[in-house]
């Protein structure tokens, strides 16, 4: 897969804050790579430095073949009181197009992104996935290979949501490396290839099985009828637990690869689970820390 944009030790601080250190990360064509972290674990920083429009303190950005970046900032970056067609080619022409090529290009991006019937619409009067779309399609007008997106799942409803996912995977069969940074493990775990951000840091970079597979790990989920509470409590007391956390009516732990089963009190019982990237990010934040279970508030990722 060609790699069209590439971070190379990148190190950033404001002020006496480190918020990215020594990150590498490849963004290889025709793929969706999630960027997951918790807020503040530098998501949106690390995306500035790759758009180009923030200077890392140290390392570097390379393009080989000078790709193109469009880069979707957070918050919806359109212009409310313009109409969808308004702003498909308002950004055109911030990018020189203009004429026909540039109708044909916001025509195609608005069937994309299914506003059609909407192309006359103020961007205010839209839903919020529709805005976002509509930002996506407006950060896209000008054919770029890559895409930087910051969050733009974030705020959206779960219909959207997918359909936004939907429109993702299908710049990367078209052959763009999409970047997409996701406080949502379980928008992650979707993707082809995951990047796990934690206070700066890049825990690790792959698909979400080869993730699973790299840490020696096992997950355990413990049932006991309406004590959640009490179980949380007794499960980061347990021997052997590197994390514990609740899920559903009951709590994860995970434990060392090799260690015995915990022994529980009557009433609790203890069911193999399949291990999760956040069992994953809590695992390899534990292990940058050096010592126990880091982060059990900050994973909340
Ligand atoms: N312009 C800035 N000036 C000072 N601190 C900043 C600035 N931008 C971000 N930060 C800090 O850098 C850290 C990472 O922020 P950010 O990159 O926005 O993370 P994320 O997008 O993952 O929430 C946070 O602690 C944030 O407060
Ligand atoms: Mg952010």
């Amino acid at each position: 897969m060609d790699m069209v944009l590439r971070l190379a030790g990148v190190s950033h601080r404001f002020g006496a804050v480190e918020v990215l250190r020594d990150v590498d990360l490849d963004l290889p064509a025709g793929t969706v790579t999630a960027l997951v972290g918790p807020d503040g674990a530098g998501k949106t920083t690390l995306l500035r430095v790759a758009a180009g429009v923030l200077t890392p303190a140290a390392g570097r950005v390379e393009r080989p073949g000078d790709a193109g970046i469009g880069y979707l900032a957070g918050a919806s970056s359109v212009y409310p009181d313009l109409t969808v067609w308004e702003n498909l080619t308002f950004f055109g022409r911030l990018y020189g197009m203009n004429g026909r090529a540039l109708a044909a290009e916001a025509g195609r991006l608005l069937a994309w992104a299914g506003l059609e019937a909407f192309r006359h619409r103020p961007a205010r009067h839209l839903s919020g996935g529709m805005r976002q779309k509509l930002a996506l399609a407006c950060a896209l007008i000008h054919r770029p290979a890559v895409a930087l997106l910051d969050e733009p799942t974030t705020g959206v409803d779960p219909v959207a949501r997918r359909e936004l996912w939907a429109l993702l995977d299908q710049l990367a069969a078209g052959g763009m490396a999409v970047l997409v940074a996701t406080p949502y493990m379980d928008e992650a775990g979707r993707c082809r290839r995951v990047a796990l951000l934690h206070r700066g840091r890049l825990l690790a970079a792959g698909s979400p099985e080869e993730l699973r597979a790299r840490v020696p790990c096992r997950v355990l989920l413990l049932q006991a009828e309406g004590r959640r509470q009490e179980l949380l409590r007794l499960a980061r007391e347990l021997p052997g637990v590197q994390d514990a956390r609740p899920a559903g009516e009951g709590v994860r732990v995970a434990l060392p690869v090799g260690a015995p089963d915990p022994t529980l009190p009557p009433g609790v019982r203890a069911v193999p689970a399949e291990v999760e990237l956040e069992d994953v990010y809590v695992w390899l934040a534990g292990e940058l820390a050096g010592k126990e279970p880091a982060g059990k508030e900050e994973a909340r990722a």
